[in-house]
């Protein structure tokens, strides 16, 4: 009966920050929302079709990386590294790392999302028998998240942050959230990092404009889950999903379009939409690897190597903390 009180407690807390956050981003002259709504768990399930999907080269490519160089990677990070992964969603990636590194401590993914990171672990726990994994469930950017790494020692420390998560921040929030990293490691810690790399904008608006039309679901689903979540009446025909690169800003934009003018009620507050206005859900941006460089160096992170996949398209990086 507690442990049932208890779980109905935080999923209040749950939605009153999600409705805090909603009607902060819908509030203002230019509507937004936070990119990590997007995965509850229709999102994740969507994001993992996208990364299937062949116009999304971005996990195929990061993949190819992987493939190629696992064991320079394994190499480079070490025996007895304990691996963070904030973001892990399904935690593929990890899988064929954990297993290349010599005698791993452990595996600490964090993921907002808890469906996909409970089901990942149970597959990681089958697959790597003796493997030893601590989910965290909750928002890699607060630092709560982080405090039972305390209770794991271990002879190194290694942040795994593949997926080019790190796009979906502004580059100044990017540098706080490296430095957040860095201070959960101690100096000769590693980083290994995934970016996308700055290209042609036909390419780039592709992979966020799928033909299957995944993408435009994922975008939409933000919408359904305010309406389920927060009872809202969202009409979703009214929006259109739109992704462009900005050139200037070197990342690609998702928007929600409103298609004619309504309001929209979210708990006691009615929302104005004016036809043509759009919602802003989420930036990739992408980066050069001089550019990365320089701002892995800003956060307290000194860049060791990297490595790229054949085309060049995209980056794992390896930093070490200072
Ligand atoms: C772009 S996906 C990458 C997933 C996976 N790491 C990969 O490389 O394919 C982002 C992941 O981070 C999670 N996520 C996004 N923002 C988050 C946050 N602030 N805190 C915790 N998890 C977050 C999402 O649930 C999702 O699983």
């Amino acid at each position: 009966m507690k442990a049932a009180l208890s779980s109905v407690m935080e999923n209040q807390l749950q939605n009153n920050e999600f409705l805090r956050d909603v009607l902060e981003g819908l509030g203002g002259n230019r509507k937004t929302l936070p990119c990590k709504y997007l995965y509850d768990e229709v999102g994740s399930r969507l994001f993992e079709e996208i990364c299937d999907s062949s116009d999304y080269y971005l996990t195929r490519n990061e993949a190819d990386i992987f493939a190629i160089h696992l064991d320079k990677i394994a190499e480079r990070i070490g025996p007895e590294a304990l691996l963070i992964e904030p973001g892990a969603g399904n935690c593929e990636k990890v899988e064929a790392l954990l297993a290349a590194l010599d005698s791993p401590k452990g595996y600490y993914p964090i993921d907002i999302s808890p469906e996909i990171l409970l089901d990942a672990e149970r597959r990681i726990k089958n697959g790597l028998p003796g493997m030893q994994v601590w989910s965290e469930v909750g928002d890699f950017t607060q630092a709560a998240v982080w405090d039972n790494l305390i209770n794991i020692p271990s002879r190194k420390r290694v942040v795994f942050f593949p997926g080019s998560t790190i796009g979906n921040f502004e580059p100044l929030e990017a540098e706080c959230l490296l430095e957040l990293f860095a201070s959960n490691l101690s100096p000769g810690d590693g980083l290994v990092i995934g970016t996308d790399l700055v290209k042609d904008s036909v390419t780039l608006e592709r992979a966020y404009n799928d033909s299957d039309h995944i993408t435009e679901k994922f975008n939409l689903n933000l919408l359904q889950r305010i309406n389920v979540e927060l009872g809202a009446d969202f009409d979703l025909s009214l929006f259109a999903h739109r992704a462009f690169y900005h050139s200037l800003r070197q990342r690609v934009e998702m928007h929600l379009v409103c298609l004619k003018s309504h309001s929209v009620s979210i708990a006691d507050t009615k929302i104005e939409f004016i036809e043509g206005e759009t919602i802003h859900t989420e930036n990739s941006h992408k980066y050069s690897i001089a550019g990365f460089n320089s701002l892995l160096t800003r956060s307290g992170f000194e860049p060791v190597c990297f490595w790229q996949d054949p085309a060049e398209t995209y980056v794992i990086h390896y930093a070490q903390a200072i």
